[in-house]
């Protein structure tokens, strides 16, 4: 490397960095529309499960990793072994001209609704904020239903606007580097955040009805738990919210200075991130709960589809609070953009610091570049067949994306670079250890989590598969107790197995019927075409030598 790589100032600006990145329109927009599709407070449960079992492991190891290596995920990767930078580029790839793409449109609607609240231009419109947003504002309703992917028209110009000023704050931020943009401005939009959510929580409380939402919030629905697609709804949920699988907490944790308490790191950044979507939630729901007993309706009849949560319910509470209506508005908006902000600049910057651990770039000139493409491409979310891209790519990225690129990041350290090695790097860069406490704690859940699959085996039909499944399950779980380190068998064995599970139930969903009743060219065409494209992608990236692999070789 011909120059020092860049440092955090201090580890306050990489945790609030890591949380910046982790806390995003997933813990506000996402969390709460998931927890509402999946049973309320029952979800609470296989969330927290997820949370501990794969989602602190996981961020352990990309902290872990990209500490060790101090590189990105693509270079990581390939001095784990040569054969595997393509995951790095492919996890870098996919999510920067994917997940990315339409998570900004989405910033952009928050900024749009930001002015929107002040003036509430839903107030006239025959059918109210259902019809505003779906209607007017995207563009995508019509006679029958809304758009289909395929029914493109023009792009909708507010969004358009809005898009680009996304777009060129990101590009902003980051082209002027990580001490200079990101770590400043993150200093300023957490705290700001997280001070923007207390006031909303406190003003929801006192909403008439609140407590009709808490309660429904609260309440667990247990019949949920047998159905496997909540789990795997919780799985996905993890992997988004903590930014995992995205390369960007191995590329954070790689400007790390070299001793590092990495596992405090990583348990202030997932307990920050789940307290916020349940704290957030606490607003969401107790806002639900206020527009339920304004309209006459149960909770579970004010909000019609997930996406419209944000967009719908909210405005529509705007136009009816008793008092300040417009400042609450735009105070939850500014939240939920400064959330998304936060996000979208870490995807960025890890793309950048992948493609400058490879290649001598221009970093002004990629981010522009890069910001260009983005914008570019976010165009097509702007159509009124937006919102159906929006959900297909959504749904193929995150719950396959993501868990794929976690799978084979859990297989290559666990196996290849070893779990064992992990751990004593981590306590070696001077982190605290993990009591034993701790790991008697950690095995007991993954026992109860092996338990549960043994349970569901019972729904399976009989027969080889189901017997060596079960044989499998017993194996396991003796393992779990006879293996030295947690950390280790949780990356060979626990995750792995729990990601396959997720896989192997989610794509025979998959084939019994297309995802949202779309049809299948749009799912396949659209969902699994966006995979493979990035993939190849990736694999023609990796196989282009750079001058640190030639210079590795020569060694
Ligand atoms: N963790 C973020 C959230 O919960 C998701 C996220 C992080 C993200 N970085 C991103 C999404 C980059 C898109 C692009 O919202």
């Amino acid at each position: 490397m011909s120059e020092q790589r860049e440092q955090w100032q201090s580890t306050a600006g990489f945790i609030m960095a890591a949380v910046g990145s982790a806390v995003g329109l997933g813990n506000i927009w996402r969390f709460s529309y998931v927890t509402y599709e999946n049973g309320g407070g029952a979800f609470l449960i296989p969330y927290v499960l997820a949370l501990f079992i794969v989602g602190i492991p996981l961020l352990l190891l990309e902290f872990g990793i990209g500490h060790y290596m101090k590189a990105s995920a693509p270079v990581s990767l390939f001095r784990i072994d040569r054969r595997f930078q393509w995951v790095g580029w492919w996890a870098v790839g996919f999510t920067m001209f994917g997940i990315l793409i339409y998570y900004c449109v989405v910033i952009a609607w928050c900024l749009s609704f930001i002015f929107f609240a002040l003036y509430q231009p839903w107030t006239g419109v025959e059918g109210g904020a259902n019809a505003f947003f779906f209607g007017e504002f995207l563009g995508a309703a019509t006679e029958d239903g809304l758009r289909g992917p395929f029914d493109l028209t023009g792009p909708n110009l507010t969004v358009l606007v809005a898009l680009a000023a996304v777009w060129a704050i990101n590009g902003v931020i980051v082209g002027r580097g990580l001490r200079a943009g990101v770590e400043p401005v993150i200093r300023v939009f957490i705290p700001l955040l997280f001070l923007l959510m207390i006031v909303l929580v406190v003003w929801s409380l006192f909403l008439p009805g609140a407590g009709q939402g808490l309660t429904w919030y609260l309440s667990p629905d247990w019949a949920k738990l047998a159905d496997w697609r909540v789990w795997v709804e919780a799985i996905t949920q993890i992997f988004f919210t903590l930014s995992l699988g995205f390369g960007i907490m191995i590329a954070y944790a790689s400007y790390l200075p070299e001793r590092s308490n990495i596992t405090r790191n990583a348990l202030i950044t997932a307990f920050a991130d789940s307290g916020f979507a349940i704290f957030a939630g606490v607003a969401v729901f107790a806002t639900l709960g206020f527009m339920a007993q304004a309209q006459g309706q149960g909770v579970e009849d004010v909000v019609t589809s997930g996406i419209g949560l944000a967009f719908v319910a909210y405005p529509q509470v705007i136009s009816e609070l008793p008092f300040l209506p417009t400042m609450f508005g735009v105070l939850f908006f500014s939240a939920l953009a400064i959330a998304g902000l936060s996000s979208s600049i870490s995807l960025i910057q890890a793309f950048v610091s992948a493609l400058s651990d490879k290649y001598e770039v221009d970093r002004t000139k990629v981010v522009g570049t890069l910001c260009t493409i983005g914008f570019l491409l976010g165009m097509v979310f702007t159509t009124g067949a937006g919102i159906a891209w929006l959900d297909i790519v959504d749904h193929f990225l995150t719950s396959y994306g993501l868990v794929l690129v976690g799978l084979l990041e859990a297989l290559i350290v666990g196996w290849v670079f070893g779990g064992e090695r992990l751990g004593s790097h981590i306590e070696g860069a001077g982190s605290f250890r993990f009591s034993s406490h701790y790991g008697t704690f950690m095995r007991l859940l993954m026992t109860g989590a092996l338990a549960f699959t043994w349970f569901g085996l019972h729904q399976a039909e009989d027969g080889l598969g189901t017997f060596l499944a079960r044989l499998f399950v017993l194996l396991s779980i003796a393992g779990v107790w006879l293996q030295r380190s947690w950390l280790d068998y949780s990356l060979k064995v626990i995750i792995p197995v729990a990601l396959l599970g997720l896989l192997d139930r989610a794509l025979a969903q998959e084939l019994l019927e297309p995802y949202g009743g779309y049809s299948p060219w749009a799912v396949v065409g659209i969902g699994v075409g966006w995979l493979v494209v990035t993939l190849l992608v990736a694999v023609v990236i990796d196989l282009h030598s750079w001058r640190q692999e030639e210079r590795s070789r020569a060694d």
